[in-house]
């Protein structure tokens, strides 16, 4: 997708063979900064301190991680000491998990000599293959946008979203924005209504920012607002994204996707989760087995920002003394959700159907 009119993609190889560069997702939207990662300690750190983030960008992160690793050591031991380093990372995600398993199966079947060109080869593969499954679920995605659409006669399709789901959080194309860009290109008109998404504010610093930059029409509203707008039928869909869709179909995502579901749901405003395959965890029969992240609380009790100055700042938002909590995901029940787009279609939320998937 577009930056300041430029094509880009959230991760790439360096061209002098130096690394692995990222877009630091912790400076969007006031800087626009790329790292190099170098090594496994700086692909592990840049997902743990969430310089990139997003579920299936944080997947194809650790197997580039697995290939800076084999870089430095490409035994056994210390393929076995990358996927566990990378994996310590995060917990909820599950393409995490997912990344390490495809790209560990891969190598430990091949002669260490031949595991630090090839690791890079498979990294590469898995992130081409992130962009065309969320180019897929945007197709598959387009198809309800466009019988929605048709109902506005002409107005715009109203949807809302929470936290960044977009391009950002994937290589390219993202999940939950990906059928958005496609109906923009197919000349839908539409217009997003975006979840600031405390703590972190991924919806006011990255979905925003990704929609201004795509020319797409969108409002920021504040996490409390999605319900009042719902009841008063000024939203005509909600989609979201997912780091972990249980066999039953319960999805989790970004704190506070339940609380959007559930007013969806009392105002029959249809509820989309849109995944690639890789965010189904079939070995969890319910999504109350996912592991739930639990950040630091100054994110809670502190927020960032842009100063006038042009200096990014942190400034306190709660008494000195006041503690927070701070669960980094929530579990919205398969009951409340009207279909998973994936990139093989759009499956309804239960375990019979999904079972196709499995
Ligand atoms: O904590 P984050 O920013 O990694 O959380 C991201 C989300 O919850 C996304 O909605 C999810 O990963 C889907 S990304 C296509």
């Amino acid at each position: 997708m577009l930056i300041a009119g430029e094509k880009r993609t959230t991760i790439w190889p360096d061209a002098e063979g130096k690394g692995v560069l990222i877009l630091d997702q912790t400076r969007l939207p006031h800087r626009i900064e790329t790292v190099l990662l170098r090594d496994l300690d700086d692909a592990a750190r840049a997902i743990k301190d969430m310089l990139v983030r997003g579920a299936p960008l944080i997947g194809v992160t650790a197997a580039y991680g697995v290939a800076l690793a084999m870089r430095a050591d490409a035994s056994d031991a210390g393929l076995a000491k990358a996927r566990e380093t990378l994996r310590q990372t995060r917990p909820t995600a599950v393409n995490l998990a997912w990344a390490l398993e495809q790209i560990g199966q891969f190598l430990s079947q091949m002669p260490e000599e031949l595991r630090r060109e090839a690791a890079f080869t498979f990294a590469k593969h898995l992130a081409e293959k992130d962009i065309a499954c969320n180019s897929a679920i945007g197709d598959n995605g387009l198809a309800i946008f466009r019988d929605l659409a048709r109902k506005r006669e002409g107005k715009p399709l109203r949807i809302l979203t929470h936290c960044n789901a977009g391009w950002l959080a994937t290589v390219d194309w993202g999940t939950a924005t990906a059928p958005i860009y496609k109906a923009q290109q197919a000349g839908i008109p539409l217009h997003v209504f975006v979840d600031e998404t405390r703590p972190r504010n991924q919806g006011a610093f990255l979905t925003a920012f990704e929609l201004g930059q795509q020319g797409v029409s969108h409002d920021l509203i504040v996490d409390n607002a999605g319900g009042h707008l719902m009841q008063h039928g000024e939203v005509d869909v909600c989609i979201v994204g997912a780091d972990r869709i249980a066999a039953n179909g319960d999805a989790c995502n970004k704190i506070g996707t339940y609380l959007k579901a559930l007013a969806a749901k009392d105002c029959g405003v249809p509820f989309y989760v849109a995944a690639p395959v890789s965010t189904f965890d079939f070995a969890l029969e319910k999504g109350s087995l996912i592991p739930i992240e639990e950040r630091v609380q100054d994110e809670v009790t502190h927020m960032s920002g842009e100063a006038a100055s042009g200096d990014i700042v942190t400034v306190r938002v709660a008494p000195k003394t006041t503690s927070a909590r701070n669960p980094g995901f929530d579990v919205t029940p398969a009951r409340l959700v009207s279909g998973i787009i994936t990139e093989k279609g759009v499956f309804a939320a239960n375990t019979d159907a999904l079972k196709a998937l499995g």
